[in-house]
């Protein structure tokens, strides 16, 4: 019998699961290893113990492109400008490595700056030029300043807005609070609940990133559902981990997509950004 006749005969007894075993067990070994590396790398190199950030790869960063230009309905080649207008702004990128240089909470934060999936978010506010964008969950202030350097943008091209950058924390969003990012961002401290329920401004953009839990994370778009401007575009950051927004688009009569990202040399395997339109 020759080598594949052997190998087929093989397959289709209980033998088989055993005569794979060494070859099953190289592959996941490999796996483990580049991961081990990659997180004992990590653990030596990198300051953050939440809310990690990182770089996008190419394939990822190009996935996103293309989410932003289906719920945005825009050319796919405008949102890689977008894209490349936050990566090249070396104002925000310098302020941001300053800030954290010198802020109380340096110890636990890494200076190089990596946006991750937030240039989608930029890429979002540039394409839809929204008045009045609210975040929930603001921690060092990386998201308020990207939205705020898009809502900028929008503002030399003729198209003002502000972004509400809400925070349970009284520490948080010290990265939002110099100027010009902080000219257009409102810093709220509370809970999320309380805080949407006091706005007093439509809401064009609304991003949930806050406490993720599930009842969190559906009360927050449920009290944000009055508020809304028509037409508006609701972001969760949360769409690797519940399916809170997709049920809400269901509910409301909206479309829902969702991309995963994936970050370079990282051992987090990534979040993600959920629309609903
Ligand atoms: C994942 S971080 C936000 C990240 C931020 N959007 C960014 O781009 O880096 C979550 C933040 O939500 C805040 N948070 C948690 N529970 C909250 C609540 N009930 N209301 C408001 N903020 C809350 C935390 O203090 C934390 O700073």
């Amino acid at each position: 019998m020759d080598a594949t006749k052997l190998r087929r005969a093989i397959a289709r007894t209980w033998l088989a699961p055993v005569a794979a075993f060494p070859k099953r067990l190289v592959r996941v070994a490999r796996y483990d290893t580049k991961l081990l590396k990659v997180s004992a790398r990590w653990l030596v190199t990198s300051r953050e113990h939440h809310n990690y950030t990182y770089d996008l790869t190419w394939l990822s960063k190009s996935h996103l492109a293309w989410l932003v230009s289906v719920v945005c309905d825009i050319p796919v080649k405008q949102v890689k400008r977008y894209i490349q207008e936050i990566e090249g702004d070396e104002q925000l990128r310098r302020h941001i490595e300053q800030t954290t240089r010198n802020a109380a909470r340096r110890g636990l934060a890494d200076r190089q700056v990596r946006y991750a999936r937030r240039v989608g978010w930029y890429a979002i506010v540039r394409a839809r030029r929204p008045e009045h964008v609210v975040e929930t969950g603001a921690d060092k202030g990386l998201g308020s300043c990207v939205l705020a350097a898009a809502l900028l943008r929008n503002a030399a091209e003729g198209h003002p807005g502000r972004v509400t950058s809400l925070d349970i924390n009284p520490e948080a969003g010290y990265l939002a609070r110099t100027a010009p990012w902080s000219d257009v961002v409102d810093l709220v401290i509370g809970d999320s609940i309380a805080a949407i329920e006091a706005l007093d401004r439509p809401v064009d953009l609304f991003l949930h990133d806050s406490d993720h839990s599930r009842t969190h994370e559906r009360r927050e778009f449920d009290a944000v559902e009055p508020k809304l401007a028509p037409g508006a575009m609701l972001l969760t950051d949360n769409v690797t981990v519940t399916n809170v927004l997709a049920d809400h688009a269901e509910r409301t009569g909206r479309r829902f997509l969702a991309y995963r990202e994936t970050p370079i040399n990282h051992w987090y395997p990534g979040d993600g950004i959920g629309v609903a339109w």
